[in-house]
């Protein structure tokens, strides 16, 4: 008893905190000041900012590589033959649609893509608007918000590719629809800025444009006769 209240009047003063600790933390509140200071007045782009002007760059190589695309029947038939589109919107798919459509594209929660059986297409230009328009009371999303028009339209073609590969997977639901039509080699593909389509098959050069990226060749379908008689016309020649 007596000894414990003997320590407790002898109880000094701690010990001022080693003059190290000491230096740590008038570092510690001078760094915050000072971050704080910088963070507040120097034009740091917010991860925010940073994420936009990431996919606003995406845009813009996007919109440099392929223009503002139309979203037409036939732009998105010609697109499939695009390989490296066709690559890009792989991987996009994986991203993005996988989860439900499985990898593969023979379906999870959302239907199988790759037979011929579908819900909600009839025609070509149906894949685009269930993509942008999603199908909200099944819990696909409408990807208006996500994806770019030009990348819905090469998303679409990749989608309309995917027909035909007959995966095993989820059962077919829906109704059997006609082959996807043929495609032609010309048409309006780009909305130029203005808004104002370039006559088929024409730059503003009055040029021929060449064929379009990833249509290695204008044979197909056998149209070489026809196509070589649209650019005739187009250049002045015949
Ligand atoms: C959250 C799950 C989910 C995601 C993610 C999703 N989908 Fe879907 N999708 C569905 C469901 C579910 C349906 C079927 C709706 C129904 O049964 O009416 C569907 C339907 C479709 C259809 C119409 C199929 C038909 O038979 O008519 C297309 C095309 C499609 N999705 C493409 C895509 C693409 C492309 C993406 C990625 C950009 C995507 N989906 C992402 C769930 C999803």
């Amino acid at each position: 008893m007596a000894r414990s209240d003997e320590s407790l009047l002898s109880a000094r003063r701690p010990d001022a905190p080693p003059s190290w600790w000491t230096a740590l933390f008038v570092a510690g509140v001078v760094g915050c000041v000072a971050y704080a200071a910088w963070r507040l007045t120097a034009d740091v782009p917010t991860i925010y900012e940073r994420y936009e002007r990431a996919r606003a760059a995406q845009a813009e190589r996007l919109r440099a590589r392929y223009g503002a695309l139309v979203p037409s029947e036939q732009v998105i038939l010609r697109k499939m033959r695009d390989e490296s589109a066709m690559a890009g919107m792989a991987g996009m798919f994986q991203t993005h649609c996988a989860r439900c459509h499985k990898a593969d594209g023979s379906g999870i929660v959302g239907p199988n893509l790759t037979d011929d059986s579908w819900l909600h297409v009839d025609e070509v230009m149906d894949i685009y608007s269930v993509i942008r328009e999603g199908v909200a009371e099944k819990g696909m999303a409408a990807w208006a918000d996500t994806l770019r028009p030009t990348q819905m339209v090469l998303m679409s073609s990749y989608v309309a590719s995917l027909r035909g590969q007959a995966v095993e997977g989820k059962a077919a639901e829906g109704k059997r629809i006609e082959p996807w039509p043929a495609v032609e080699d010309r048409g309006d593909e780009t909305t130029p800025a203005g808004g104002i389509r370039r006559p088929s098959g024409q730059d503003s050069s009055g040029e021929a444009r060449s064929a379009p990226m990833g249509l290695r060749s204008p044979t197909i379908h056998g149209s070489e006769t026809r196509t070589r008689t649209i650019r005739d016309e187009f250049s002045g020649r015949s």
